[in-house]
Order: C-alpha cells, then structure tokens, then sequence
C-alpha cells in the first residue's frame, strides 16, 4: 500500500498548492493569492504526500469562523486520484474544524462535477442550498453551485 502523510501547510507549501490547484481547476490560482488566502483569520491548508519520494498529491484549503467551517477548496493531482486521498483529507480536516469549535462545516460544489458530489455525500453531507449558475466554465456554459453541509463532532 501507498504510503501517504498529512501534514498542515506551512509558508514551503504555498508554491505547491498553486501547482496543485492548476492540475485540479480550470482558473489559474498563483501563490501569491494562496499565501494571501492563507493569511486571513482562521484560514489553513492540509497538504496530503504521497510515496516514499513524499510527492504532493493534493491538498484542502478551509477556514473555521467561530461555529461554522467551509472547505473552501480540495484538489488531489490527476495521478493520484480514486486512491481514497480526498477522503483521507477530508477525514483529517474534521475533527481539526470540530475541535476549534465548528459544530457544522459547509461547501459548494458544481452541479457538473459528480465525482466530487459522489465524494462529499458519501461522507454524509446533505444538500441545504442551490446557487444557480453559480459556476461560469471556459467554454462558456454554467453550472449551479449546491451547498452541502455536514454537521461536526468533537473529538476532543
Ligand atoms: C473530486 C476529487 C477531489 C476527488 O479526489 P480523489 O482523491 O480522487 O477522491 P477519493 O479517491 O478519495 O474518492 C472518494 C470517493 O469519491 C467518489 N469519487 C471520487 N472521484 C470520483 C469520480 N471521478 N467519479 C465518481 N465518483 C468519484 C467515489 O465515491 C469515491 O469512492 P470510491 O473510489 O470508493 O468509489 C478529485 O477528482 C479532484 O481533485 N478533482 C478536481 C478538483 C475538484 O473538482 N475539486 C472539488 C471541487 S468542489
């Protein structure tokens, strides 16, 4: 089995989240704006290494604001895919945002990308909202935007 390591961002991963984030999105995300993102209140990364070599494999971005937390971002490299990494990621992210004081974590995702639907509801998010055409794709068609939630538990 593949070994794989989950360690919070520090400032040497902002260069590999930009990386990462062009190998998962359409819209280019540079470090610059990752370091600014991450620099916000309440606002930290997980990075997930796979492999002896401890190659960066993806990453989750989220921000806890007093009881609610967002996945504002999750992206594992084309590569490494369907190999169980976003679920570890999200696993780890959890009890973290539970445990400064979440009681619910939220996101939004495309209507047109069932993978990461099939990701999150497997992980017993419902569905709570609907922003429509939320999305705008390069080739120029929309998407809605659902809004998930996943209440939290302590674990400490
Ligand atoms: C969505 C994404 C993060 C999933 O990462 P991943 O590491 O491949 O996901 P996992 O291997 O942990 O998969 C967990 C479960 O999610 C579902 N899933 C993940 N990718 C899927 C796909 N392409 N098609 C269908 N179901 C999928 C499956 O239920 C899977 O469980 P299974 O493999 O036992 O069937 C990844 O495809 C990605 O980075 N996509 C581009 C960026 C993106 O869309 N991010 C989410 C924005 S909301």
């Amino acid at each position: 089995m593949t070994q794989v390591a989950i360690q919070p961002v520090g400032a040497e991963a902002f260069r590999i989240i930009a990386g990462l984030y062009a190998q998962s999105f359409d819209d280019p995300w540079p470090e610059p704006s990752v370091r600014e993102l991450l620099s916000a209140h309440g606002t930290w990364g997980l990075v997930v290494l796979s492999g002896a070599a401890k190659d960066p494999a993806g990453f989750l971005l989220a921000r806890v604001v007093a009881d609610e937390a967002e996945i504002l971002s999750i992206g594992i490299s084309p590569d490494h895919r369907r190999t169980g990494l976003a679920k570890s990621l999200m696993a780890a992210a959890m009890p973290r945002m539970a445990n400064s004081g979440a009681a619910n974590v939220f996101l939004e995702v495309g209507t047109d990308n069932p993978g990461a639907m099939n990701l999150y509801f497997g992980l017993g998010f419902l569905e709570v909202g609907r922003r429509k055409k939320y999305y705008r794709r390069q080739d120029g068609s929309y998407a809605d935007a659902l809004v998930l939630r996943k209440p939290l538990l302590r674990t400490s």
